[in-house]
């Protein structure tokens, strides 16, 4: 479960309870989505709140099963957050830009402790981009982190989180969980990833493209892609499975 925190106490306590009930084995707290990135793409695609531009309209007309499919079932709401969405916040754009606006400020390390103290299962930290903060998570209870720059998507210029990741490693030993994303497009970035000391490694579009393309099958094509990538780049470093990566397998 991947918890945002947003407007007043009781809602993270209401969706973390939830979580409990429905079998959450980890809860992820993201940590930088407070302060909202400069999203000129989105910009570009409307031109007012929910509000799509011509061109994206036009657009839109060049799918017309996808347009049926709207017509028909509506579109995707966030379904968990309905219930705190004011009135006038119930479709998808207007819903994503409410809670965007409501999100909370002020998550500091305190913070994380009273939510460690109320999440008794696996948290994890995602947002992670310094290696000292990796060694501070674990001092202050986390399960593990997520190193991500969020896809790129908030901080032009953020570092990529592969770049902290030996250092990350070597702070924390073997035992602590370290995931990264941010970019990973081909099973050669995902191995990279794999040497320099992720345990795993998590993806937003490469498998969300699929998705888009040829909805459940085009997901799991684009999953089967990456997987095949995987298998032959450890067989062509010569290695025979995951644990046979090391770091020396990659050279700057
Ligand atoms: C359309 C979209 C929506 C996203 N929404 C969230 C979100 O609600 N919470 C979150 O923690 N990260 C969100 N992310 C970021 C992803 O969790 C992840 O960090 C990022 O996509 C990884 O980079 P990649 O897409 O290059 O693999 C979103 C990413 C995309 C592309």
């Amino acid at each position: 479960m991947q918890l945002y925190v947003f407007g007043a106490d009781e809602v993270y306590r209401r969706l973390i309870d939830r979580a409990l009930g429905a079998g959450s084995e980890a809860l992820v707290l993201t940590t930088d989505g407070p302060v909202f990135g400069n999203r000129d793409w989105d910009k570009r695609r409307y031109v007012g709140p929910a509000q799509l531009s011509l061109r994206s309209r036009l657009s839109a007309l060049r799918c017309p099963s996808w347009l049926l499919r709207m017509a028909r079932e509506g579109a995707p709401r966030l379904e968990n957050l309905l219930e705190f969405a004011p009135p006038h916040a119930r479709d998808l754009v207007s819903m994503a830009r409410w809670s965007q606006g409501a999100m909370r400020a002020d998550l500091d390390w305190r913070w994380f402790a009273q939510l460690r103290r109320e999440w008794p299962r696996k948290l994890l930290i995602k947002g992670v981009l310094k290696a000292v903060d990796v060694e501070r998570a674990r001092d202050a209870g986390a399960d593990g982190v997520v190193l991500s720059n969020h896809g790129g998507r908030q901080l032009d210029g953020a570092i990529a989180p592969i770049e902290i990741l030996a250092d990350a490693r070597r702070r924390v030993g073997p035992d602590f969980t370290i995931l990264v994303d941010s970019g990973f497009r081909r099973g050669t970035d995902v191995v990279k990833a794999l040497c320099l000391g992720a345990d795993a490694v998590l993806l937003g579009r490469a498998a969300l493209y699929g998705l888009a393309a040829g909805g459940e099958a085009g997901a799991g094509r684009a999953l089967a892609i990456m997987r095949a990538e995987i298998d032959r780049t450890i067989g062509l470093l010569g290695a025979r499975n995951l644990a046979e990566l090391t770091p020396e397998m990659i050279v700057r």
